[in-house]
């Protein structure tokens, strides 16, 4: 068979997280290879797609950006049905982005389609903004947020920057694998 009909698989993934933690930065860099210093926030939930191919399959992730922003959040909670991997990101240098990780994925899994089996349902966290570290802003080690993850279960870790591309495609490489 080639390439042209050979089926593809779409999964669909959903990014969240605190507001300003980069959540859209990290898609824009992923996709379109780009960065930009400015904030805007995210309104609801946008997506784009990215084709990729892991060993012999051809995968096309589905990327949802929800809002951090409280009043916009209830307008992301719509879309978070039918996500076959969740990636949470916290900024390393905000402690509050790492406190909330609890209540995103407990309303994540709430709105879930499947809440019977919370533990098994694949996420993915991803600790951005390590370019800053420089400067000693850091305020969540490494080994925290694998405490975190490991405690619930086996969630994946990955410190990330969006600004420089760090560990951008490697991290989507490890969304589509977990949620093959
Ligand atoms: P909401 O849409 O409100 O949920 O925010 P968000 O999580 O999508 O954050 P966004 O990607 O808009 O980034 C917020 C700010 O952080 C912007 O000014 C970005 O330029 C900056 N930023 C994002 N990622 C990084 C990073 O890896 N390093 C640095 N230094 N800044 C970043």
């Amino acid at each position: 068979m080639d390439g042209s009909t050979r089926k593809r698989t779409l999964l669909k993934v959903i990014l969240l997280g605190d507001s300003g933690v980069g959540k859209t930065s990290m898609m824009n860099q992923y996709v379109n290879k780009k960065f930009s210093p400015h904030y805007k926030s995210t309104i609801g939930a946008d997506f784009v797609t990215k084709e990729l191919q892991i060993d012999d399959k051809q995968v096309t992730l589905q990327i949802w950006d929800t809002a951090g922003q409280e009043r916009f959040q209830s307008l992301g909670a719509a879309f978070y049905r039918g996500a076959e991997c969740c990636v949470l990101v916290y900024d390393v240098n905000v402690l509050r982005s790492f406190e909330t990780l609890n209540t995103w994925r407990e309303e994540f899994l709430k709105q879930q389609a499947h809440p019977a089996e919370p533990d098994n349902f694949p996420f993915i966290l991803l600790g951005n903004k390590i370019d800053l570290d420089g400067g000693n802003s850091r305020v969540v080690s490494e080994w925290q947020a694998k405490e975190w993850c490991d405690s619930r279960g086996n969630i994946a870790y990955l410190e990330t920057s969006a600004k420089e591309g760090y560990n951008v495609d490697e991290a989507f490489l490890c969304v589509a694998r977990t949620a093959l």
